[in-house]
């Protein structure tokens, strides 16, 4: 139920809400059209002595054929459709407003490997991406549009995949980069984790039939799919594997991954037939390598060291482990990039990410435990950074940046001077000025008196601050998944409208590190709803807006947290938007046969066992709906959605 949270859906979530708030102004002449109301057929269920009623339970159909179902369906459409019917003329000027902030034609800042620069070309009218080169200095050649680029270690040679039918199965080419022309055959249904080993191999995954990456294949230049040699099938269907190759682009790193647990194979170029095993299966262990000089260096996470620690092995002694980086309470380490001389971590303190770079000894020289590392400094106080591709040889490390004020950024940080220089800046049209934004963090106190951190952003001299400003809380808290304070587009009609936008950095979510995930799931779930609660009511106390002037979003696994927190707390918000919510959470964990719902027992846990039952069910949204009085509400359900069974809001609604 990982969702894409802020996708396109989202932008029409945010439209609907708009429409929702003006409402009663349009509408209150107009007669409300009736409510749907959908039939009741009693469907009984028992566990542990305790019957359920589930009056909907038929409006749940595999096949999404059944007319019944449809025509209900149908009617809930034509009911929202009919009570947003007087904003319609503003949903679509909205539209055209956001859509004329974004710059069609772009270019992403080039970066350089060898004699050429690789960038990509972003079309007007166009949803795919072209990846280009030129030669350095300038040089342009005719850009092919391709979904996935990889170039070889000589820069001769380019494997490419063309993604038609958007399924994530491809088709690779490989092709010489000077002249275009084919060299090999193509390889057919690939996944995307496809690397060079080399000049003259590549290493790749496939899957099997439920689409689970389970086989490593190597394949030579020439020789016939058929031939490949199969290095490694993963048997065990509750793991899945990843390639990777190391930023010296010496060694491959084969990950077999569980929910809970990461271990490693590696492989070096120079014999790719040769796969080891560098971290064995342990369960609950984690880890993540990459290669440096004659050494290996690995994250891993383990439960005594939730937030990980950074070791260095040598090659040819996977055994003798060196602590660089120990495990610390409050500072994450979630990934980490090397250079020829420098190494750069992306950590997570205080609610924030990070990054800390540090020199690496001359190579050859045995590892000590790291000293002296660097931050990086950045512009707003609350930010969101994401690792980029980086030149393995320079000492520049390149990030992207963005926050609730400034437009997605392209640093250059120099590791050995410190300084950052701005690359490139996505331009937003249409008057957008990011002085005229404030962003800021507070802390609510949760029930338990725990800090939890809440990002706000607000445009200058058109909010008041008075409790009188109308505001939207985002919130998702699952997964371990941080929503960190980045830039949206579609957001600046809302702020430029007067509204204050503020994310709830929850429990269950990974914002504050790896135990603020485990305090926010199986049975502490309940913590990330009275968080949440705990935010709006600290937003209303400290005069951001008032309950008349609250509304709350969240999607998928968000949208349970909507559906948990309008149960608990419908006197607390003015509106809500529940995107493809996740809100018959026990049912749908009671069912085997649901796509999903063996492998998230670790997230929601197994509701055969009663503890976790009788948990579930206190707070499961379809469970709890009570006759009282509900603010205004906009469900979303997609018919086809894999991760969120259409049924699940519709019987939230039908409640
Ligand atoms: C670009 O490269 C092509 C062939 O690689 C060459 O013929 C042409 O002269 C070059 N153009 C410029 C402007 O350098
Ligand atoms: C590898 O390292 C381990 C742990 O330090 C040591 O016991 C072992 O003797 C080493 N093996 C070799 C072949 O050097
Ligand atoms: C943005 O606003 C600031 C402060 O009002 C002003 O100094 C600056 O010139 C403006 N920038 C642009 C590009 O209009």
């Amino acid at each position: 139920m990982v969702c894409n949270h802020r996708c396109v859906g989202c932008l029409l979530c945010l439209l609907s809400l708009l429409c929702s708030l003006t409402m009663a102004t349009m509408t209150s002449q107009s007669p409300l059209p009736s409510t749907p109301v959908a039939k009741k057929v009693e469907h009984v269920m028992e566990m542990f002595g305790d019957v359920r009623v589930d009056n909907y339970y038929w409006l749940r159909d595999d096949s999404r054929s059944n007319p019944e179902i449809l025509s209900y369906l149908q009617l809930e459409n034509t009911y929202t459709h009919s009570i947003m019917s007087g904003t319609k003329f503003f949903e679509d000027e909205l539209f055209g407003e956001i859509k004329g902030r974004v710059k069609e034609d772009d270019i992403s800042a080039p970066i350089r490997r060898g004699q050429y620069y690789y960038y990509k070309r972003y079309l007007k009218g166009k949803e795919y991406v072209q990846y280009c080169r030129r030669l350095v200095p300038t040089n342009d050649t005719a850009p092919s549009v391709i979904a996935a680029f990889k170039v070889s270690m000589n820069n001769k040679l380019v494997a490419y995949a063309e993604d038609t039918k958007g399924d994530e199965i491809y088709t690779f080419y490989v092709i010489d980069a000077e002249t275009g022309a084919p060299v090999d055959k193509p390889l057919t249904a690939v996944t995307r984790y496809i690397e060079w080993a080399g000049d003259e191999a590549l290493v790749y995954i496939t899957m099997d039939e439920i689409l689970r990456p389970d086989k490593v294949w190597l394949h030579k230049l020439g020789n016939d799919q058929s031939s490949d040699i199969c290095l490694y099938h993963e048997k065990d269907d509750i793991f899945s594997l990843d390639l990777e190759a190391s930023e010296s682009k010496k060694f491959l790193f084969v990950g077999s991954e569980s929910k809970i647990t990461r271990s490693i194979f590696y492989l070096d170029v120079a014999k790719p037939e040769d796969l080891r095993v560098l971290t064995p299966r342990v369960v609950g262990v984690d880890t993540s390598a990459s290669h440096w000089g004659n050494h290996f260096i690995i994250r891993r996470r383990t439960d005594d060291f939730f937030n990980s620690e950074l070791l260095a092995c040598p090659v040819d002694n996977t055994s003798e482990t060196t602590v660089l980086i120990p495990h610390r309470e409050s500072v994450k380490i979630q990934g980490k990039q090397l250079f020829i001389e420098h190494l750069a971590v992306y950590e997570r303190e205080n609610g924030l990410p990070k990054i800390t770079t540090y020199r690496l000894p001359p190579v050859g020289e045995p590892f000590k435990s790291l000293q002296g590392g660097k931050t990086v400094d950045f512009v707003d106080p609350i930010y969101s950074i994401e690792q980029s591709e980086s030149q393995f040889s320079s000492s520049i490390l390149r990030f992207s940046y963005s926050s609730m004020k400034t437009p997605p950024s392209v640093y250059d940080h120099d590791m050995n001077t410190g300084i950052s220089v701005l690359k490139k800046i996505e331009t937003v049209l249409g008057g957008f000025n990011l002085s005229n934004y404030v962003t800021e963090r507070k802390w609510a106190s949760a029930s338990d008196a725990t800090q939890i951190p809440i990002s706000i952003v607000y445009r200058k001299n058109l909010v008041k601050l008075d409790g009188s400003d109308p505001l939207l809380l985002y919130g998702y808290g699952s997964y371990e998944i941080c929503i960190d304070p980045s830039f949206k587009t579609s957001r600046l009609s809302l702020l430029d409208r007067g509204f204050i936008y503020a994310i709830a950095h929850i429990r269950g979510g990974g914002e504050m590190g790896r135990q603020w995930y485990e305090n926010g799931k199986l049975l502490k779930k309940k913590n990330t709803f009275t968080d949440f609660i705990a935010c709006a009511e600290y937003l209303i106390e400290n005069r951001y807006c008032s309950k008349e002037k609250l509304c709350i979003e969240g999607r998928s696994a968000g949208g349970l947290l909507m559906g948990a927190v309008l149960n608990m707390r419908p006197d607390l918000f003015k509106a809500a938007v529940a995107g493809v919510p996740f809100v018959d959470v026990l049912t749908t964990m009671l069912d085997p046969t649901i796509p999903l719902t063996t492998e998230e027992w670790e997230e929601w846990g197994d509701p055969r066992k009663k503890e976790f039952y009788f948990y579930m069910k206190s707070y499961s949204p379809v469970d709890n709906v009570k006759a009282q009085n509900y603010p205004n509400i906009l469900v979303t359900a997609g018919l086809n959605d894999p991760r969120v069974m259409y049924s699940e809001p519709a019987k939230f609604v039908a409640n």
